[in-house]
C-alpha cells in the first residue's frame, strides 16, 4: 500500500479520483536532483541542531547519495502510488534507512521544499537557456560580420523605406537577445533567495539554520518572511515573462526569415540541413524552424498567462493551485532548449544572396529621403524638399522608372532646385556611408556595434 505523508487523522485512503487529480510526480520528477540537494543541506542542519547524531547523519547522507545514483540510473523510479517527487524520494529514503528515513521531514514541509526545488531548477536551467541565447547571438554576429557592406531595403510597415546594411538588420535581432540575457541575470539575482526553513508557513520551533542552508544551496540569502517564502511564485512568473519575451523575439526573427526565404524576397537561402521539404511538391524548401520558433511563442506566452491567472486570487500562503506552476515553467525551459539551437544553426548556415539584396535595396524609391536631405543641404526648407521629392517620385511612378533614370530637363521641370548634382546621392552604398552617427546604419557605426555586441557576448 502507498506510503502516504499523512494518515494519522484519516480513517481511509484517498479516492481514486482524488489521487488521479492530485498526482504530480509524472511532471515534477525532474526536480529530484534538486530535492536531494536540499535534503542533504537539511540533514546537516538537523545534525547541527542535535536532531541527528553523527552516525545518523552519515547514514542519511550515504542513503541520499545512493538514492541519487539510483534516480540517475533509473533504478529508482516513482510509482503510481507516489503523489509527487517529495513523496517518492521519502519512500526511497525509508526503503534504504527504515525509520531513520522518517527523521528528515522534521522542520520541513513540502511547501518550503517545492519552492526551494523549483528555484534551484529554474536557476540551473536559466543558465542553460542563457548559453543557448549567447549561441544564437553569436550566429547573428557572424553573419553580420560578413555583411557590413551588404545593402538591404530597410522597411517600415513592410514597405521599402530606406537602405540599411544587412549587418545592421541582423544586429537589430541580436540586441533584444542581449537584453534578454540581461533580464535573466537580473531575474537570477532576485531568485537567489532560499525558502527552505519556512516550513509549512511559520518557520520552525526546531533550531534550524535557514541562512546556512541558503549558502549551501548556492542562494545568496534566506527568505525574510516564512509566509512569503512559501506563497511567492514571482520567480516563476518573471521567468515565464522573460521566456515569453524571448519567444516573441524569436518569433519576429522567425517571421523575417520566412519572408527572406520566400520567392518574392529571395534574400536568403537556408542550408539543406536546416530546411524542410514537402511530401508532395518536390520543389519545396521550407523554413519550418523559423515557423516553429514563431509558433512556439504562443505556448510561452500561454505559460505566463497560466501562472499569472493561477496566482491572482490566491490567499496567502501555500495553496494547492500552485502545483500548476511547474508544467508551464518546465515547458518554457524545454521549448527554449529546442528552439534556440535550431535557430542558431539555421542562422549560422544560411546563405545571404547579396546580389538580390543589392538589387532590392534601391527599389521602392528608398533613396527619396536622400534627395530630400540633399535639398535641405542646398538650403531648401525640409517641408518644401519633401514636396519636391514627392513630385519626383510621382513622376517616376508614372513612368515606372528609377530616381536615377530621369533626365536633367525633367529634374528641372519638377523643381529648379533639382540640379543634376542631386545624382550624387542616388547611390545606396553612398547613402549608407553618409550615416556616421552612433547607432545608425553606416559602415562605421555598424562596425562599432558589431564590436560592442561581440564584447557583450564574450563577457557573458
Ligand atoms: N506537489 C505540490 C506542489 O507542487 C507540493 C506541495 C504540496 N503541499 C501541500 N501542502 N499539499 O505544489
Amino acid at each position: 500500500s502507498a506510503l502516504r505523508l499523512w494518515g494519522g487523522r484519516f480513517a481511509g485512503g484517498p479516492a481514486e479520483a482524488l489521487a488521479r487529480l492530485s498526482v504530480s510526480v509524472q511532471f515534477d520528477w525532474r526536480l529530484a536532483p534538486y530535492d536531494l540537494a536540499a535534503s542533504r543541506a537539511h540533514a546537516r542542519v538537523l545534525s547541527n541542531a542535535g536532531l541527528l547524531d553523527s552516525d545518523e547523519l552519515g547514514r542519511m547522507l550515504a542513503a541520499l547519495d545512493d538514492l541519487e545514483a539510483a534516480c540517475a540510473s533509473g533504478e529508482f523510479r516513482p510509482t503510481v502510488e507516489d503523489e509527487d517527487v517529495h513523496t517518492a524520494l521519502e519512500r526511497g529514503l525509508i526503503e534504504r534507512l527504515g525509520t531513520l528515513g522518517g527523521k528528515l521531514r522534521a522542520g520541513r514541509s513540502r511547501n518550503d521544499q517545492v519552492a526551494t526545488d523549483l528555484r534551484l531548477y529554474l536557476r540551473d536551467h536559466a543558465r542553460g537557456v542563457a548559453a543557448r541565447l549567447v549561441e544564437l547571438t553569436e550566429a547573428l554576429l557572424e553573419q553580420a560580420a560578413r555583411h557590413l557592406d551588404t545593402p538591404a531595403p530597410g522597411m517600415t510597415h513592410l514597405q521599402h523605406a530606406q537602405p540599411v546594411s544587412f549587418a545592421h538588420q541582423l544586429l537589430a535581432h541580436a540586441q533584444p537577445l542581449l537584453r534578454d540575457l540581461d533580464r535573466l541575470r537580473d531575474w537570477d539575482r532576485r531568485t537567489a533567495v532560499s525558502p527552505l526553513g519556512a516550513g509549512a508557513l511559520a518557520g520552525s520551533s526546531l533550531p534550524l539554520d535557514p541562512v546556512r542552508v541558503a549558502k549551501e544551496l548556492g542562494f545568496t540569502s534566506a527568505a525574510p518572511n516564512s509566509m512569503d517564502a512559501v506563497a511567492d511564485r514571482d520567480f516563476v512568473a518573471e521567468f515565464l515573462f522573460v521566456a515569453a519575451l524571448v519567444g516573441v523575439h524569436l518569433s519576429r526573427l522567425g517571421e523575417e526569415v520566412v519572408l527572406w526565404t520566400s520567392q518574392e524576397f529571395g534574400w536568403v537561402e537556408l542550408d539543406d540541413a536546416f530546411a524542410t521539404g514537402s511530401s508532395i511538391m518536390p520543389q519545396k524548401k521550407n523554413a519550418d524552424i523559423a515557423e516553429l520558433a514563431r509558433g512556439k511563442s504562443g505556448r510561452l506566452i500561454g505559460g505566463l498567462v497560466t501562472v499569472l491567472t493561477m496566482l491572482k486570487g490566491l490567499p496567502l500562503t501555500y495553496d494547492r493551485d500552485m502545483q500548476e506552476d511547474k508544467e508551464p515553467a518546465f515547458d518554457a525551459v524545454d521549448t527554449l532548449e529546442l528552439v534556440l539551437p535550431a535557430l542558431a544553426g539555421m542562422i549560422s548556415t544560411m546563405t545571404v544572396r547579396v546580389d538580390r539584396l543589392v538589387e532590392a535595396a534601391p527599389k521602392g524609391y528608398t533613396l527619396a529621403t536622400e534627395v530630400a536631405e540633399w535639398l535641405v543641404r542646398q538650403g531648401v526648407p525640409f517641408r518644401e524638399a519633401h514636396e519636391v521629392t514627392g513630385s519626383l517620385v510621382a513622376l517616376c511612378v508614372s513612368r515606372d522608372c528609377g530616381l536615377d533614370e530621369v533626365s536633367d530637363t525633367d529634374l528641372a521641370g519638377v523643381s529648379p532646385h533639382l540640379t543634376p548634382d542631386v545624382r550624387t546621392v542616388l547611390d545606396v552604398r553612398g547613402a549608407l556611408r553618409a550615416r556616421t552617427t552612433p547607432g545608425s546604419t553606416g559602415p562605421g557605426p555598424v562596425a562599432d556595434q558589431l564590436a560592442a555586441v561581440g564584447d557583450q557576448v564574450e563577457t557573458w
